[in-house]
């Protein structure tokens, strides 16, 4: 476990550990990714939020949720009353995992095994942060912290602990959103994820 020394630096440790995951080949991501897209924000945030897997956008500008799924995250998060600037928002597994088709990248979803491997960093992210609220952005994120399969449906009711004593909430992905091809369950299910960051922001 990473220790602070007493009177120890935060900031140093945490930069400590973003220049290791710089360095990650803890799985084989890495091979064809850009970069480690590690967290951001302030380290005595309000919220943690953590996504999936940066996207073709996060892969290439370095950092997470700047993309379209960014944009749809920043807009309900305004809607929510909550100030991005005050979260942390990082992902659970660090590096684009894609397959080439012609000049796209098309988005793969990690496996298991990629998701375990990757542990190895949010855990001790979240060991510097502390966070008092943890919210896992849809399932992979949601198995990432809690090492289990869960339905959103039935997780977004309620808050979890996670074994560290952290409070968790789980709420659908962002990208998500973005794939309902039907306006109007388009339209519901983005409000009922404003409706759970508010139920969020009410407990930060
Ligand atoms: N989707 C994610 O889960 N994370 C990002 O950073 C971008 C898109």
């Amino acid at each position: 476990e990473r220790r602070l020394e007493p009177g120890g630096n935060l900031r140093a440790a945490w930069e400590a550990l973003m220049a290791e995951a710089r360095a990650c080949t803890r799985c084989d991501l890495h091979c064809h990714a850009t970069q480690t897209v590690f967290g951001e924000g302030p380290l005595d945030p309000t919220i943690l939020f953590v996504g999936e897997q940066p996207g073709d956008q996060e892969d290439l500008a370095g950092r997470p949720f700047v993309g379209p799924a960014g944009q749809l995250f920043d807009e309900a998060l305004e809607r929510a009353g909550i100030d991005r600037t005050q979260t942390y928002v990082t992902n659970a597994v660090k590096h684009f995992k894609f397959v080439a088709r012609g000049k796209k990248r098309i988005h793969a979803k990690p496996d298991a095994g990629e998701i375990e491997a990757c542990r190895w960093w949010i855990d001790q992210e979240r060991q510097l942060i502390k966070p008092p609220l943890t919210v896992a952005l849809g399932a992979t994120a949601a198995r990432s912290l809690t090492g289990k399969t869960v339905t959103i449906t039935r997780a977004r009711e309620t808050p979890l602990t996670l074994p560290d004593g952290g409070e968790c909430w789980i709420t659908v992905h962002p990208s998500f959103l973005l794939r309902i091809p039907e306006e109007d369950r388009r339209r519901e299910e983005r409000a009922l994820f404003v409706r759970d960051l508010t139920r969020i922001r009410e407990r930060a």
